[in-house]
């Protein structure tokens, strides 16, 4: 087989490995399996995502997979494992729950590992992920994916979230239409590759100003690309996961609908906001221009611009030529 297609080998059959453990192993059903049923993970979800649990030993995945037959070459590739500078050879996750990552055509491309331990916070990052790798391009893969496509081409929409437990929790409220950029700025290939299955998505960020934040990136990417973009904010200190076990289904469902904003409202609502000095007022104003300035639609342009000069109170004069200056690409 080639470097990639061991690569996938490797890591599916470590992805069944902690799954087998968080089933099979004491400790596994002990720490792993508690962990999840703690936090209101139902089996047949745990089960959908293939989430599973790294046992504490720093070396007991490798010595298995080598036991295996699988080759340290490939193990090390994926970052299943890694070499200290002792030359000991070390399991990335040990002691961590696993959220696999699955490629759109359904191949493990890469792991997340969550701590438990709340005592080590801070000690150790939360999560540790992948790294980079022949098979895993964190800016051209989506948590989640794999698991909604066909709910986002059936709603025609996506959610998009910020965290594995948003996505996992989600599905369980019943709303599969998700995926979640794991805290990072969109990329390009992400938007497009979203595109293929839709052109509506909805910002479903936590409801903190890092959240409040993060719905702002990537943005005029998805507008260039003639996406539809819908904001949701979360009641304050909420992420999707939480909010999930405070709601039922339908509430949530409900809240939703109630709740969505258009981007470009939410933008030049938060921009400005309470923001009168008539310098800092033209430059909220000309980042909404320009962010309607790369929509490839005209007549949705327009109607932005017009309902921006009522809302600014700005002659739509004003806001078209700002608007045409950003097309032909002035200062
Ligand atoms: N993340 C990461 N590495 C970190 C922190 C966060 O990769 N050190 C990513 C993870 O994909 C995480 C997402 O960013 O799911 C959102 O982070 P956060 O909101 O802090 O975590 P939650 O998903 O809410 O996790 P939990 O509910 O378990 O605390
Ligand atoms: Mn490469
Ligand atoms: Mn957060
Ligand atoms: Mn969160
Ligand atoms: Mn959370």
């Amino acid at each position: 087989a080639g470097e990639r297609e061991s690569m996938f080998i490797v890591n599916e059959w470590a992805k069944d490995y902690f799954m087998n453990i968080m089933d099979n192993d004491p400790d596994g059903v002990a720490i792993g399996k508690q962990y999840f049923r703690s936090r209101g993970f139902r089996d047949d979800i745990i089960k959908k995502f293939q989430l599973g649990f790294a046992l504490s030993q720093r070396d007991s995945m490798s010595k298995a997979a080598l036991a295996k037959g699988y080759k340290e070459e490939f193990l090390v590739k994926t970052g299943l494992c890694y070499r200290k500078d002792n030359g000991e050879l070390v399991d990335r996750y040990s002691g961590r729950v696993i959220f696999p990552w699955l490629n759109v055509s359904g191949k493990v491309s890469a792991f997340g590992g969550r701590l438990l331990d709340s005592r080590t916070k801070g000690v150790q990052q939360k999560y540790v992920n992948s790294p980079e790798s022949e098979i895993y391009h964190k800016d051209r893969e989506l948590y989640g994916l794999y698991q909604a496509k066909k709910a986002i081409v059936k709603e025609d929409r996506v959610f998009m979230v910020e965290g594995y437990t948003d996505v996992v929790s989600m599905h369980q409220c019943g709303i599969e239409n998700v995926v979640a950029n794991s805290g990072t700025a969109l990329s390009m290939h992400q938007v497009r590759l979203l595109h293929r299955f839709t052109s509506n998505i909805v910002l479903l960020y936590d409801g903190d100003e890092a959240g409040i934040h993060a719905a702002m990136r990537g943005t005029d990417m998805l507008l260039s690309e003639g996406m539809n973009i819908k904001v949701l904010v979360l009641p304050d200190g909420d992420d999707p996961d939480s909010f999930s076990r405070k709601h039922t289904a339908v509430e949530f469902r409900q809240y939703i609908e109630d709740n969505q904003t258009d981007f470009i409202e939410f933008k030049t609502a938060r921009l400005l906001r309470g923001v009168t000095d008539p310098i800092k007022r033209s430059e909220a104003i000309g980042s909404i221009v320009r962010s309607v300035s790369v929509i490839p639609n005209q007549i949705i342009r327009d109607t932005y611009l017009r309902e921006c000069s009522i809302r600014l109170q700005m002659s739509e004069q004003t806001l078209v030529s700002t608007m045409n200056k950003f097309i032909r690409g002035d200062k």
